[in-house]
């Protein structure tokens, strides 16, 4: 089975490769200039991305729209996540929250023209003290995900520095098993 994922981000593309392919499910890259409709939830803005890439490519296809959500900042940046990424950067967010409480949430949203279905995953964890490895991408430098006695190195490590525990335990490795689960029925 093979089915387009939509995004710009080739971070997002390996990991998901990854993950599908233990379920049998082969994904194709698809770099298509989505117009992202702007609002809090990011389920929402995946399912609008979703459902205007496939008004333009018309193949089984789905999109992911995920961010970094800290709740004593309200929820900042949340599905803004890109753009504050590019204006603040891993330094500004440490200004703001170093050593708060913070979760990554991922959406995705799938259709092939009938059916449309959301799946979402998300990873508690806290912002660091400084800026640490350089694996993976995005505010992977500054996130320490919960500890989960089974993986090694949570609950101390940013996913920077053990990128291998995006594969056991990232917010889109969660929305992407529920993905893989719903396709191969
Ligand atoms: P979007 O889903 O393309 O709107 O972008 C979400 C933004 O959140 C990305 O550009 C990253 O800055 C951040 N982000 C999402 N997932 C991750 C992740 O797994 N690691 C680090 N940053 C992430």
């Amino acid at each position: 089975m093979q089915i387009s994922f939509v995004t710009g981000n080739l971070g997002k593309f390996a990991e998901a490769e990854k993950i599908l392919k233990h379920f049998g499910v082969n994904i194709v890259h698809r770099n298509l200039s989505v117009d992202e409709i702007r609002s809090d939830s990011t389920e929402e803005v995946a399912n609008a991305s979703a459902r205007f890439a496939h008004a333009k490519l018309e193949e089984p296809l789905f999109v992911e729209d995920s961010g970094l959500f800290i709740p004593s900042l309200n929820d900042f940046p949340g599905a803004y996540s890109a753009w504050v990424f590019r204006k603040l950067g891993n330094e500004g967010i440490l200004k703001l929250a170093a050593g708060k409480e913070a979760e990554f949430r991922a959406c995705i949203a799938y259709t092939d023209g009938n059916a449309a279905e959301t799946f979402t995953g998300l990873v508690k964890g806290r912002i660091s003290e400084e800026i640490r490895g350089t694996g993976g991408f995005g505010y992977d430098p500054i996130f320490i995900p919960e500890n989960v006695p089974e993986v090694r190195h949570s609950g101390d490590k940013t996913f920077a520095e053990v990128p291998e525990m995006k594969g056991a335990l990232s917010h889109r490795k969660r929305a992407l098993e529920k993905f893989g689960k719903y396709i191969k029925k």
